[in-house]
């Protein structure tokens, strides 16, 4: 007799990307591009240190941060990421509310709690294309239909088309299973691309004409990682258009900090959609891990925080230009082409020729068969899957592997040209 599982269990599968990395962990001599992982040589162990050690004296309060905390998070932490929002938007102080604010194990968990708290199955979500693929399978297991929406040559949203879209879905009785959008907004993964602020402000206005609400979640993980120059558009929350609108945004602290702490945020401006996803999480682990969000909280207001990313900045970049300038002088003559991105963890190549690139593909095969793994980009489309991209990322490797790993891989790619004009 077998155990019988919910809808919900039995609606899960394993992961396109375990089920790759499954092959992959059985070469140890494998040098993945895979996996979304942070630099781990410059992960902030002895700041962590110095923090805990400042903790450990600070008498009852120090060790009250071993007790439990608050469903909503720290009080003190959400203020400062309020202020810090408020910066980076450059809008005055006291524009947002701390009370809207709410600390989550990695910026993963609100992003789950929003679909879960908006969405039955069946219901359906407006993604970018290509998108953050660990998002679309929430919606796979979540039984929520992702749509995507049409792009422009420059990978931003093609606004008229969205428009276009809306409209056929209300003519097909649909729009009123689309409960929400989705926008990747900065230093994309997997493009490295950075949404315009026009761009937001007009997908603002085609939202806003509807006769029913979406909501819009606005997911910015690698807005501070950028390597030189912040993207200036200010977020969906201070973008006159929405206005009004229930928008989610959601960012982290594991990815310019430390990952394994695991501390995100998210903002969100509608309460009772609030309200429903603090439920759910206080049904799931009642608050975050305490001591981790005291370490991120002291991190952020001693300096450490900021002093860490700006050392961050330096190394993902010099990272990207070497995976790029060794790719560069060997795929650009075959016909690969890729974006330079301004920030985050990942190269977004295109092959030559629409050739396959896909988990199935041969080019898939030949890296795996030089030791070297990438995320076949397919996966980040949510339907009609464009088989010719590949998500490459830098941020775990040491510099001298990804010289290693971008040979590897172009030699696969040089043998597969040879195949295909053999
Ligand atoms: C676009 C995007 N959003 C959200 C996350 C979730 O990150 P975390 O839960 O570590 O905050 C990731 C992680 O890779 C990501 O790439």
């Amino acid at each position: 007799m077998s155990i019988r599982l919910s809808e919900l269990g039995l609606r899960q599968k394993p992961s396109d990307i375990t089920r790759l990395m499954a092959i992959a962990i059985e070469r140890p001599d494998m040098l993945s591009l895979a996996a979304g992982f942070t630099d781990n040589d410059s992960l902030p162990l002895e700041e962590v240190r110095d923090i805990v050690n400042d903790i450990s004296k600070a008498g009852p309060s120090g060790k009250s941060t071993l007790q439990y905390g608050s469903n909503i998070g720290r009080s003190e932490l959400r203020s400062i990421l309020t202020k810090r929002l408020e910066a980076a938007d450059t809008i005055e102080s006291g524009g947002l509310d701390e009370a809207r604010m709410f600390v989550s194990n990695g910026s993963q968990q609100s992003l789950y709690l929003a679909i879960q708290t908006l969405c039955d199955p069946g219901d359906c979500i407006l993604v970018e294309q290509p998108t953050y693929f660990v998002f679309l399978e929430i919606l796979d297991g979540l039984g929520v239909t992702p749509i995507a929406m049409p792009m422009n040559e420059a990978g931003e949203v093609d606004v008229e088309g969205l428009e276009a879209l809306l409209k056929s879905m209300d003519k097909a009785g649909t729009l009123n299973r689309l409960k929400a959008l989705y926008l990747v907004s900065y230093f994309a993964n997997p493009t490295g691309h950075s949404i315009s602020e026009s761009t937001k402000s007009a997908i603002g206005s085609v939202l806003s004409q509807l006769d029913q609400t979406i909501a819009v979640i606005e997911d910015a993980a690698y807005r501070e990682l950028y390597y030189e120059t912040p993207h200036s558009a200010r977020s969906c929350l201070s973008v006159d258009t929405f206005t009004g609108m229930p928008i989610l945004y959601t960012s982290t602290l594991t990815k310019p900090y430390a990952s394994g702490l695991k501390v995100g945020y998210a903002y969100c401006t509608d309460e009772s959609w609030m309200a429903a996803m603090l439920s759910v999480k206080g049904q799931q682990d009642f608050g975050t891990a305490n001591f981790a969000q005291a370490i991120v909280e002291r991190a952020l207001s001693s300096g450490s925080f900021d002093r860490h990313v700006t050392e961050l900045r330096a190394i993902y970049k010099q990272k990207m230009e070497t995976l790029h300038g060794a790719l560069e002088s060997k795929l650009s003559e075959l016909g690969w082409a890729w974006p330079v991105p301004g920030g985050a963890l990942y190269l977004w190549l295109r092959s030559p020729n629409e050739m396959r690139t896909d988990g199935d593909s041969d080019f898939h095969a030949a890296c795996i068969e030089n030791g070297v793994f990438y995320v076949p980009g397919d996966l980040c489309y949510p339907s009609n899957r464009i088989q010719d991209r590949i998500r490459l990322s830098f941020g775990a490797l040491k510099p001298h592997d990804i010289e290693e790993a971008a040979s590897r891989f172009s030699l696969a790619a040089k043998s597969m040209t040879r195949a295909v004009s053999g």
